[in-house]
């Protein structure tokens, strides 16, 4: 066979951009620094193939006429990884589960085949040894006579391996130590990554196999990531969170077969991962009463209602700049929200250090958090402490006007439910149902907030 010709290239760690020469900044997603040099083959066989799907060369048929009953779904015996997949795992599907370094990817994936003995199950290791899988299994615990371990690299063997047993469920970790004779790069560079998820993807779809592919991010993005290949596989669970804690949170950012931002919540203990049915537990930590600087806000992540608590420190600032502080919650909105307090409500905070969290590791975005940020802000500010079964869901506009959040009635549900006696929402809200045993105060702006907040 004659060697093939090779020319070189240069990729966009981030996100997988091609380009015919160096350049400091990635044209395309705009990162600075993520150009890798790569050698790939010219010609036919290219790095990354189109890939075949089932039903190439079939002529264009009416839309009514496709049996669409062929989405099967598979349970993995995990409530709320089932939930978050939409129902089940979709057969013939590719699902990424990505996260850093040691946040229990591979627990995760080798839990769902110990705790479903009736599904044939390829776990393919890379990464560590059979030995390796096989204390982890011990420690996890369940059924592991019908559990396949193949400890491999070379994607071609996996493939043919996975052809000839034809399993019902397939878990390769991890994507960055696997490659394929058919790329001159090495493992782990961004032609073997789209090549081995494009080999997977052939199989899953040809197949029938559903798949599961693991891909580490690192926080510096210092390897290839699992960014590039969102495009091609057809659900990506993340998991996110801190992996110092016991909590670690996965969710759902793209799903063909269902909702995205879909959050399950899962606590890491000696066997395995356990599945937190009720997050609202660990969100809302039991403390005294009559700590100032903490507010629960009512929020939404994904479909799901949840409450969480929101801490603030506000201090003297030492230095002549304040520092503003955010964990969990974005750094510019925090600083948008104090501005408006200085502003439109005429508290100083501009001589203030802010310091804000939000507990358990998760990372918010829902704008209802305004209000319980501010009432946190306040009452660390004032000293004053906000009665622990009080909590907020509203959003803070430029003026200061409290804006109502969508879904209203199912946070006051859930905050009810979860024994809050009083819920601060906006006056501009529109409720649909009545709401016992919760004392819904509905304000219009920050001044009105406070008058009630901390009369007395
Ligand atoms: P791991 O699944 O190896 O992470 P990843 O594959 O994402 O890199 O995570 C392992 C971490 O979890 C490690 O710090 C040990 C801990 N662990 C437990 O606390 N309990 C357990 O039952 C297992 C299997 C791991
Ligand atoms: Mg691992």
């Amino acid at each position: 066979m004659a060697a093939a010709k090779t020319k070189t290239v240069w990729f966009c760690k981030a996100c997988g951009n091609e380009s015919p020469k160096w350049m400091g900044r990635c044209p395309a997603c705009g990162e600075w620094n993520t150009m890798v040099e790569e050698t790939v083959a010219t010609g036919k066989k290219s790095g990354t193939q189109s890939v075949s799907v089932p039903g190439a060369g079939q002529k264009p048929m009416p839309l009514s006429e496709i049996d669409s009953t062929r989405e099967q779904r598979i349970s993995l015996n995990n409530a709320e990884v089932d939930r978050i997949l939409g129902g089940g795992l979709v057969e013939g599907s590719l699902v990424l589960i990505g996260g850093e370094p040691g946040i229990g990817k591979s627990t995760l994936s080798l839990q769902i085949p110990l705790h479903c003995p009736n599904l044939k199950t390829l776990y393919v290791t890379g990464e560590e040894s059979a030995g390796q899988v096989k204390l982890r299994a011990a420690r996890i615990g369940g059924d592991d006579s019908n559990c396949m371990i193949y400890s491999e690299t070379l994607m071609e063997n996996i493939i043919a391996e996975a052809r000839a047993m034809m399993p019902d469920l397939m878990i390769v970790d991890s994507v960055q130590t696997m490659f394929s004779t058919g790329v001159e790069s090495s493992p782990g560079s961004v032609t073997q990554i789209k090549e081995t998820a494009a080999m997977l993807l052939r199989l899953a779809k040809e197949t029938g196999i559903p798949v599961i592919l693991i891909g580490h991010i690192t926080k510096e993005g210092s390897i290839a990531g699992p960014k590039i290949l969102e495009h091609i596989v057809d659900v990506v669970l993340q998991f996110e969170g801190d992996n110092r804690g016991t909590y670690r949170l996965l969710r759902s950012i793209k799903n063909r077969f269902g909702s995205t931002s879909e959050l399950a919540v899962f606590e890491m203990t000696g066997k395995g991962l356990r599945e937190v049915s009720n997050p609202s537990e660990m969100l809302v930590p039991m403390h005294e009463d009559g700590l100032s600087g903490v507010a629960v806000s009512a929020m939404l992540d994904g479909t799901r209602p949840f409450l969480i608590e929101v801490q603030a420190l506000v201090s003297s600032a030492a230095y002549g700049t304040p520092q503003r502080s955010a964990t969990g919650f974005d750094a510019r909105r925090l600083n948008m929200l104090l501005a408006v307090l200085e502003k439109r409500a005429g508290f100083k905070l501009s001589v203030k250090d802010v310091f804000l969290n939000m507990a358990g590791g998760l990372k918010v975005s829902d704008p209802a958090c305004d209000l319980a940020v501010v009432a946190a802000v306040l009452s660390s500010n004032f000293d004053f402490a906000v009665q622990s079964d009080i909590c907020f869901a509203g959003e803070v506009g430029l003026s200061g006007e409290i804006r109502p959040v969508a879904q209203a009635d199912r946070r006051i549900t859930e905050a009810s439910r979860l024994g809050y006696k009083r819920i601060y929402i906006s006056s501009y809200t529109s409720l649909d149902m009545e709401h016992e045993g919760i004392e819904v105060v509905k304000v219009a702006d920050i001044p009105a907030l406070c008058r009630s907040l901390f009369k007395g």
